[in-house]
């Protein structure tokens, strides 16, 4: 499979890129082929809502979201990886997401494979309940077929990261798909 890692973190070398890193390895491993986009890196604005695509054309912004939909909508997974920011993902993934308005239709039509890579400081059983939610109604709604989330619980330095048994979830969520 081609997997497209929407990475959405702002530290190369931060918790989220440990997790990434892991599931990486594990996909490489068993054949897959990875294809990190560092969207916090990238020229991506908000979507403006003009909506001239009809939800699903021509952007009327020229940056980087054409990339990014060329590598999806030529992927056969989606993987968004994110730091936990008020209970949310970061600005930057959302706002990649926001931009899947003008590709719509193609995107749901891909009917991509999908997972959600996220780490947080608190380690509370509520921590990941809004993005959660928030990441199950996009599969649903853009017709992704989820392989799997890891929740990094306590996730809230690379050494508690390193500590935890996340990036091993990760590495094996990436074996195993
Ligand atoms: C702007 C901002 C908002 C955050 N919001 C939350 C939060 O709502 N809940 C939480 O548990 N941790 C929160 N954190 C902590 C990060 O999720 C956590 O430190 C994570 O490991 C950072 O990942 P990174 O190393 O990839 O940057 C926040 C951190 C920042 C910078």
């Amino acid at each position: 499979m081609k997997i497209t890692v929407l990475m959405g973190s702002p530290n190369r070398n931060g918790s989220t890129a440990l997790l990434a890193d892991s599931f990486i390895k594990g996909a490489d491993e068993s054949g897959h082929t990875c294809n990190v986009i560092d969207v916090c890196h990238c020229d991506i604005h908000p979507c403006i809502g003009c909506v001239r695509c009809g939800y699903e054309g021509p952007c009327v912004q020229k940056d980087d979201t054409e990339m990014i939909r060329k590598e999806l909508l030529s992927s056969d997974m989606v993987v968004f990886a994110t730091p936990l920011y008020y209970y949310g993902m970061s600005a930057q993934l959302k706002t990649v997401v926001d931009r899947f308005c003008a590709y719509n239709s193609s995107l749901n039509s891909r009917h991509l494979k999908s997972a959600l890579l996220t780490v947080a400081w608190n380690a509370d059983d509520w921590t990941f309940d809004a993005l959660k939610a928030h990441y199950q109604t996009l599969v649903r709604y853009i017709n992704f077929e989820d392989q799997g989330m890891i929740l990094g619980y306590g996730c809230g330095t690379v050494s508690m990261t390193k500590r935890s048994g996340y990036p091993e979830k990760a590495y094996q969520l990436g074996k195993n798909l």
